[in-house]
């Protein structure tokens, strides 16, 4: 990207007063410049509202405009997108500590770590003086309040686990990857195990449920539940078990993590921010995607309405938010539709952060009020068809080929457009964003380590408990039921030995001498040389006839 020239060095004085703005990066605005005349007055808001960045008049030239986001619209939702590289997860660092200074809480998933810098303070540069000094940024370099949680307790954060049953079958049967019928016969085990007092506590608690349906004991439950069949119910049980061969039993259990926790305002008044490490997130990125789900579902049944606050409860970012929408089932749709379009009243505000637009379903992404699009790449006719799709979805701008701006677009610059305090969009804006203020790379292992063990929540939610639940009442009910035919079986044979006194009259030896006289052969050596296990396998069987 092309960067102004660099500002002057820093005067040498501690952090807070590093960088100033004194190099006239910024091109005194132009008034008969269309652009600037038309994204200026947009960009006025009477109340408190986060710095963006400054708006470009070309590739090299910014004017003094600053493009800012309402605090109050924040609960409008949002889409952070562009390519790999381009500044999606500094956009979301930059308007993450900005939030926190005003005392609004967020969660974000952390996916490469980088941004647990909000929790050291940013390191200084020419290069960072000179973004700074060119949107006119006042930058010092600071730390905000941050708490690790890790998906699982798979990392070194905070576990955050849920019950299977609060998870319920709707996004279990998205990680399963369950076609509709399937997934309707899931919904079915669930109320079975709710009606039948059996508590889904963890995956083995399903697991057990699921066994017992398709168990002898279990079939006449399987029938008075009406449309599952045992095939079904057979398919959902093998999907379960290659679910947990990935490693999956480790996010289901308790403690059960209350989301709750991510409302939290420090002592100071600063908005707490959460981070959810999500280590080998290749590995089962259903699974993420639809644990973040599970969270906004969550904080939506807990949280009241509050209509519309002066500033949001909690504004909840969702990296990698392609992975939630990839082949879900029309009623998985329904419910990120639904709890996206909700829980706006509750306060919170939604970010998804993805690399095209057209990764988001339209009836999600139609929700979504502000919008910051770095730069896309066309390099197939795909990419070419993302991009007038992406263009199409703004409202008109003040640039000729908008296309072409996005394509052209430097790293840390970005077309903005936001909500404004009516509810109105905002004119399209070319933006360079500001630099964050916290560390623009991961903090060190040892003090993430060292904050999460100080933590309060660390002592609640550090060791898992196994508590009763439907895996031990199965256990013990089938159990007993195989204690029943077995003693059934027992008493059979008993019946039968009464009547063999008889029997073993008109035979000349006993069973006992039979099978002794066998085994004599058996143990010969010349009989075990010339047997291969197949043989043995036959002898075996002829002999528990006998
Ligand atoms: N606002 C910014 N201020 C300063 N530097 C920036 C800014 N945005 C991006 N950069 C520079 O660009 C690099 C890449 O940015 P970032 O990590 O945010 O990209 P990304 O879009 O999240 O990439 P990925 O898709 O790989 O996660 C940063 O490490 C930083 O050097
Ligand atoms: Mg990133």
């Amino acid at each position: 990207m092309t960067e102004t020239p660099a500002a002057p060095e820093p005067d040498g004085r501690p952090a807070e007063t590093a960088v100033a703005p004194t190099e006239p990066a910024t091109a005194p605005a132009e008034p008969d410049n269309p652009v600037v005349a038309a994204v200026r007055p947009g960009y006025e808001f009477d109340g408190t509202a986060l710095e963006l960045g400054g708006l470009m008049l070309d590739a090299e030239n910014l004017s003094d405009v600053h493009i800012r986001i309402p605090l109050g619209m924040l609960n409008r939702h949002g889409l952070v997108a562009g390519a790999t590289g381009t500044g999606k997860t500094k956009t979301l660092q930059l308007i993450t500590e900005q939030l926190s200074a005003n005392g609004v809480p967020v969660f974000a998933a952390d996916i490469k770590g980088d941004l647990s810098g909000l929790a050291s303070p940013g390191t200084p540069s020419d290069k960072l003086a000179a973004r700074a000094a060119s949107v006119g940024q006042q930058w010092s370099p600071k730390t905000f309040p941050v708490q690790y949680y890790a998906l699982g307790g798979v990392g070194s954060g905070i576990p955050v686990r849920v019950t299977v049953e609060t998870f319920g079958a709707t996004l279990l049967a998205k990680v399963l990857e369950l076609n509709d019928t399937q997934e309707s016969s899931l919904g079915l085990v669930f109320h079975y195990a709710k009606n039948a007092s059996l508590p889904l506590i963890d995956l083995a608690d399903l697991r057990a449920v699921l066994q017992y349906l398709t168990s002898d004991q279990g079939k006449a439950d399987l029938t008075g539940l009406g449309g599952l069949s045992s095939a079904t119910v057979g398919v959902i049980l093998r999907e379960l078990i290659a679910f947990q061969d990935q490693g999956a039993e480790a996010f289901f259990g308790e403690p059960a993590f209350d989301s709750a926790e991510f409302l939290a305002v420090e002592g100071d008044g600063r908005g707490r921010v959460s981070l959810l490490e999500l280590p080998n997130l290749a590995d089962r990125p259903a699974i993420f995607s639809t644990f973040l789900m599970w969270l906004l579902a969550d904080l939506f049944r807990k949280l009241p309405e509050v209509g519309d606050p002066d500033k949001p409860k909690l504004v909840f970012f969702f990296d990698e938010a392609h992975l939630l929408f990839d082949g879900a089932s029309k009623e998985f749709l329904d419910t990120i539709t639904r709890t996206v379009r909700l829980i706006r009243s509750k306060g919170v505000g939604v970010f998804f952060v993805t690399q095209s637009p057209t990764d988001i379903h339209e009836d999600v992404l139609a929700q979504l009020g502000s919008r910051i699009q770095h730069q896309l790449r066309v390099n197939t006719p795909n990419d070419a068809k993302a991009l007038k799709q992406t263009v199409n979805t703004y409202p008109t701008s003040s640039y000729d080929d908008l296309g072409t701006v996005i394509t052209t677009l430097g790293i840390g610059e970005a077309i903005v457009t936001v909500m404004n305090e009516r509810g109105a969009p905002t004119p399209v804006a070319w933006t360079r964003l500001r630099a964050p203020e916290s560390l623009m790379a991961a903090t060190d292992p040892a003090a993430i380590d060292a904050a999460v063990k100080a933590s309060p929540s660390y002592a609640t939610y550090a060791t898992a408990v196994n508590n009763p639940s439907a895996a031990e009442s199965l256990g013990s009910k089938m159990a007993a039921a195989q204690a029943a035919e077995r003693a059934e079986a027992e008493a059979k044979v008993a019946a039968k030995q009464a009547k063999a006194p008889k029997e073993s009259r008109s035979r000349p030896r006993s069973h006992q001498d039979d099978d002794s006289t066998l085994e004599k052969v058996v143990k010969s050596s010349a009989f075990k040389s010339a047997m291969n296990t197949a043989a043995r396998e036959l002898m075996r069987s002829m002999f528990k006839k006998r």
